[in-house]
């Protein structure tokens, strides 16, 4: 068969650890285009690219696959994934991690600006809406262009965990989340539902108690605790089927509606912030953001959450300031 290296779309990975690997490994399965794996651990970037290669005969994919410590392998990629950075250990929170992936993610930020300025970029590192600002101030890209992915995976926590307490498929359930990533996640129970009923209304039927919705949430708060306490390192299996997801939609101009780490200006009253809302993702990116009005114990949930990530990112201000990073 002919070469024909830009045919398809590219996707670069910055960072192929664990994460890394698996959004690799996804993006052939789905036919989403050619995969560029840059690591400062060449051999990791380049063992993985050649591994999930060695599996295009058995999965029948279609990918040119490279992988190596040279930012020049992310040239005109179309969609830029980035899971470059450190992942938490067991007992450490997702903000103990600011210092040091801020550091990495200020030295990614120029590769993708040097090399893919057209990208659409989905951050994963870790704080996620803290990077995902940090990311897009220091490449300066277009707001619409530097999403993170946070709310995909809590919603898709959420989903999970009530599909167990329901008892019916996480197909089957629609959720709905604002707010920072983890912890201070706010599912709005109104506008999520199974099979388009309302959770409110599964509580009144009798389906469940709100004690047991109450304790879903908590657990889907601590989603990412619990697998870093099983195994010792963060997820990552549901976090690179979400962000796959995202750079499907935009790949693909498939106008899915997700929730996600966008920037923030005189929507839902945030004045310049990146913070979990639902967005449209299409060919241009973030499309819209979708406004609801929010209820007043919503709201104040919602408020705790852009004032963590804003005491956060003074942190990350601080920091600078003191030239550390
Ligand atoms: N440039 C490129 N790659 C880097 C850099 C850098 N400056 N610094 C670190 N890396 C690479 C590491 O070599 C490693 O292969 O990033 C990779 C990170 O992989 P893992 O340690 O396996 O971490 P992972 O589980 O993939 O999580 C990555 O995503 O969910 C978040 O909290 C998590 O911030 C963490 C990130």
């Amino acid at each position: 068969m002919p070469s024909n290296k830009n045919s398809r779309p590219k996707i670069g990975l910055v960072g192929g650890g664990n994460i890394g690997g698996i959004l690799a490994q996804l993006a052939c399965e789905k036919n989403l285009g050619d995969v560029a794996v840059f690591d400062i651990n060449a051999g990791t970037a380049q063992g993985k690219a050649l591994d999930i290669a060695s599996s295009a005969a058995v999965e029948g994919f279609h990918a040119n696959l490279e992988g190596g410590d040279n930012p020049a392998i992310l040239k005109d990629a179309q969609v830029v994934i980035v899971t470059a950075g450190l992942p938490r250990k067991p007992g450490m929170s997702r903000d103990d991690l600011v210092e040091s992936n801020a550091k990495i993610v200020s030295s990614i930020a120029r590769h993708i600006k040097e090399q893919a300025p057209d990208a659409f970029v989905v951050c994963i590192t870790n704080p996620l809406d803290v990077m995902v600002g940090h990311l897009q101030r220091e490449a300066n890209m277009p707001h619409e262009k530097v999403v993170g992915m946070a709310g995909v995976l809590d919603s898709a926590r959420f989903r999970h965990f009530l599909a167990l307490l329901l008892g019916v498929s996480e197909q089957d359930i629609s959720a709905f989340v604002l707010g920072g990533h983890g912890d201070s996640m706010v599912p709005l129970a109104r506008y999520s539902s199974v099979a388009g009923i309302p959770l409110p209304e599964i509580v009144r039927m009798g389906w469940t108690t709100q004690e047991k919705i109450d304790a879903v949430i908590e657990r889907t708060r601590k989603g990412g605790a619990e697998v870093v306490n099983l195994m010792g390192t963060s997820a990552y299996f549901a976090p690179a089927a979400s962000a796959i997801a995202m750079a499907q939609a935009y790949l693909h101009d498939e106008k899915r509606i997700f929730p996600c780490a966008a920037y923030c200006k005189g929507v839902y009253g945030v004045d310049g912030l990146y913070v979990g809302v639902p967005a449209l993702i299409g060919a241009g990116g973030i499309e819209k953001i979708v406004e609801i009005e929010l209820g007043e114990q919503e709201r104040t949930l919602f408020q705790q959450s852009i004032d963590a990530v804003a005491a956060l990112n003074e942190v990350l201000g601080a920091l600078q300031q003191q030239g550390k990073i």
